[in-house]
């Protein structure tokens, strides 16, 4: 198995990120219908340690898109394979995503959210790698941003590796982790 991959972010950063943005979120869904939604797999470990940080009630439900194949590029092609159970119109959604990268599936994931009709629509996001960004992506909720290079641990994988580890770290294929 070798050496972990080497951490970005600790977990105690992230932890202390987590919970500034959990207070602002509790500020500013106060008296909302709040459904969060986590996009799988990524986004579900960043999901469970998020909603700890909420102080007001919500719902959560989770989608699943595939964007990525089994290794590090993009494809540019995105599809739903698992939907909400809830309905979203008239409510308001905070979209959970682990990390913000080219921007495609989250571009087609909003609009496609959008058509629902949910009161308001926002995007939390752990990282944002803005250096790849290729469509616009309104982060409203952001954790860190992230350099260019291929990011895995707390939920993140490299062909479903790594998501276990309890930091961010950087991959460095290379050295075979
Ligand atoms: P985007 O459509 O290029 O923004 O990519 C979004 C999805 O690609 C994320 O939800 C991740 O699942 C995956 N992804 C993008 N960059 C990375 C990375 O550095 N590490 C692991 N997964 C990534």
């Amino acid at each position: 198995m070798g050496t972990k991959p080497p951490v970005l972010i600790s977990q105690e950063r992230i932890e202390s990120r987590l919970r500034e943005l959990g207070a602002d979120i509790s500020r500013d869904y106060r008296g909302a219908d709040l459904i969060m939604v986590g996009i799988l797999k990524g986004a579900f470990v960043v999901l469970a340690d998020l909603v700890r940080f909420v102080e007001i009630p919500l719902r959560i439900d989770f989608m699943a898109v595939s964007s990525y194949g089994m290794g590090t590029s993009t494809s540019g092609v995105v599809s739903i394979t698992k939907d909400l159970d809830l309905d979203i119109q008239g409510r308001d959604v905070l979209v959970v995503e682990d990390i913000v990268d080219t921007g495609l599936t989250l571009d087609y994931l909003l609009r496609t959210l959008k058509t629902r009709g949910p009161s308001s629509l926002s995007l939390f996001a752990l990282l944002d790698k803005k250096e790849a960004r290729e469509v616009p992506v309104d982060i409203t909720y952001r954790g860190f941003e992230v350099p260019n290079r291929f990011i895995v641990g707390y939920g993140l994988d490299c062909g479903e590796r790594h998501r276990e580890l309890p930091y961010i770290g950087i991959l460095e294929e290379e050295k075979g982790y």
